[in-house]
């Protein structure tokens, strides 16, 4: 069999799964003003600077001792007081840290913003044929 009745299917396969997938339209991206753009890479700086992520995850990624932060700040979970009291006290398994009010603020905004761009938890993800991921209602 010539190599080329084999490639050739994958391929169109590539092509077909590309085109789906690029013109498959990003689903509701919230906006933010500059303002508090600014906020948000800040506090991205800040979660980087002490090093969060040696333990914690965002959308999955990073360290397994503690809890995925994606959706820390989610309504309903006092998410600000939890995590100002957390960083400034610690627990047996998480250290305190020494975050000014200012940078506290940004790790703030950064996480809020987090929150509105998905969500960590896979039971509530549906997983399409074209490979994107949609909420639950
Ligand atoms: C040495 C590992 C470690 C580091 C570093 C760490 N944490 Fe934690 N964190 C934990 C653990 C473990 C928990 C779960 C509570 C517990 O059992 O102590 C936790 C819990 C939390 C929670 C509560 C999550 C929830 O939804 O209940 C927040 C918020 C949090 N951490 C924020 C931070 C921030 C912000 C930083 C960086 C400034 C940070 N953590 C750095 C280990 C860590």
């Amino acid at each position: 069999m010539k190599p080329i009745y084999f490639f050739l299917p994958l391929v169109c396969a590539f092509a077909i799964f590309s085109f789906r997938i690029y013109s498959t339209p990003i689903p509701n991206q919230p906006q933010f003003d500059e303002n508090t753009l600014g906020q948000i890479a800040k506090g991205k700086l800040v979660y980087q600077k002490y090093n969060c992520q040696s333990c914690h995850q965002i959308y999955g990624l990073g360290g397994y001792l503690g809890p995925d932060l994606t959706n820390c700040m989610k309504e309903g979970r006092n998410g600000e007081l939890l995590i100002k009291t957390l960083t400034q006290v610690g627990t047996t398994q998480m250290p305190s840290f020494p975050i000014s009010e200012s940078e506290m603020e940004n790790l703030i905004a950064f996480f809020k913003a987090l929150d509105q761009t998905g969500n960590s938890d896979p039971r509530h993800f549906i997983v399409s044929s074209n490979g994107m991921i949609a909420e639950h209602e």
